[in-house]
């Protein structure tokens, strides 16, 4: 390559309809002469990935349903040259296209497993935002990747902040990772005031704009838990060197306290661009058109304990990972039926890590061998915590 010559990095981007997709795709429009799309794919909306398809003319592009495809077919986007496909296999078709370069994994739930693993044994680089992939299956997405020679990016603002922090260390050198949390909305509320706690309220975040989903994880603290997992799997740290302060303004994205004691610290402005672009652009920096990040007009950075009485989910996570094997299977499956069922109006707010602690104390853990054990452990495990909401306090 002669000098000044660009590399072009082909992408895929699951979950392209989602907060992080769309995200992914306006740092496609900052760097276009540097990103290209390939692969598109989402769950339902049918109208934005068509609109999607036609400005980004990818080669390959996918929907969950059936029905979702017919609707993606109605609106006329065939003669864009893209080939659309439905369900599991649309996804992992979209992940592992020979163009594909980078797979940005920001499905939400659990739907992108098979996809990452496939784009792993395809080659691919992985961007990870989605949290659950590695929550559910860490060591099998890891040592995958690990024997495919695959990198796998944090896009995940915390993972990748740590991931710039650790750049040039190595292992002896990590005394312990220091995960922030905003603490989302209901920091300050007292037990009584939580139980009172309704789905709107949840979804008005603080400090990010994202899907309900992590919405509702931030508010109850098992956003951070599940980074927790999360990061013990990208990083090779133990529970008990991952620690989690809670920090409201968002401005620290994470840090690393190294083995002299010096602590490296990530700062920027609260931009899921940021991150993405990084993962995208990773080992290089590239220019950004993002606001800058004041930390005059900041003023103060704040940081104290989070409060595991009033947020038990953060604690069912550090016990799910140090319990290891299934038992982050249960504590993922449970959660994900608990913020459905919460977002419903079935269950109270304060009945979240209830619901996911029984689910918990019903599993006998087993070491994760395999992708059908974590699938059969997950469908139990909705199973047990959908049967069981009935005799936790209902509310409507
Ligand atoms: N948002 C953030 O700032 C943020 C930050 C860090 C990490 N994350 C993580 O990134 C992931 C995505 O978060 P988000 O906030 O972007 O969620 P979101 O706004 O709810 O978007 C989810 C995306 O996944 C797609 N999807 C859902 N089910 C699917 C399936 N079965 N097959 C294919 N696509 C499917 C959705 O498609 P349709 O909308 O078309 O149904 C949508 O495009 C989560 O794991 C989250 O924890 C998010």
């Amino acid at each position: 390559m002669s000098a000044g010559e660009v590399t072009v990095r082909r992408l895929a981007i699951l979950g392209s309809t989602g907060s992080i997709g769309r995200s992914a795709l306006a740092v496609v429009d900052a760097h276009a002469d540097r990103l290209r799309v390939v692969a598109l794919a989402a769950g339902e909306n049918a109208a934005q990935l068509a609109e999607q398809i036609t400005r980004y003319r990818p080669a390959v592009a996918a929907v969950a349903t059936e029905a979702a495809l017919a609707d993606l077919r109605a609106r006329g986007v065939a003669g864009a040259g893209t080939s659309l496909h439905a369900g599991a296999g649309g996804l992992i078709a979209a992940a592992t296209h020979p163009d594909v370069d980078v797979v940005l994994c920001a499905t939400s739930g659990t739907a992108g497993l098979e996809a990452v693993l496939a784009a792993i044994a395809a080659g691919k680089t992985i961007a990870l935002a989605n949290k659950e992939v590695l929550v559910m299956a860490g060591a099998l997405v890891t040592s995958a990747a690990r024997r495919k020679g695959v990198p796998i990016l944090p896009v995940d603002s915390e993972h990748n902040a740590i991931h710039q922090c650790l750049h040039g260390r190595h292992a002896g050198e990590i005394r312990r990772l220091i995960l922030t949390a905003s603490g989302g909305p209901f920091r300050d509320l007292t037990l009584e005031e939580l139980q009172a706690v309704r789905p709107d309220a949840a979804l008005r975040h603080p400090t990010w704009q994202m899907g309900k989903k992590i919405t509702i994880d931030s508010a109850t603290l098992m956003n951070k838990g599940l980074e927790v997992i999360e990061a013990h799997w990208l990083f090779d740290v133990p529970a008990d060197r991952i620690d989690v302060v809670v920090h409201p303004q968002s401005i620290v994205h994470s840090m690393v306290e190294l083995s002299d004691g010096s602590v490296i610290a990530q700062l920027g402005v609260t931009d899921m661009r940021l991150p993405i672009q990084y993962a995208c652009s990773y080992p290089d920096r590239w220019d950004a058109a993002l606001p800058r990040l004041d930390l005059v007009k900041a003023g103060r950075l704040d940081f104290h304990e989070p409060d595991h009485g009033r947020f038990p989910c953060l604690g069912l996570a550090y016990r799910a990972l140090r319990e290891g094997g299934t038992a982050p299977v249960v504590l993922n499956a449970a959660n994900e039926v608990a913020v459905a069922s919460f977002l419903e109006g079935r269950l109270g707010f304060t009945s979240i890590p209830t619901l996911i602690e029984r689910t918990l104390n019903a599993h006998e853990v087993r070491s994760v061998s395999t992708l059908e054990l974590v699938r059969h452990v997950d469908a139990w495990a909705r199973e047990y915590a959908a049967a069981t909401i009935d005799g936790l306090r209902v509310r409507v």
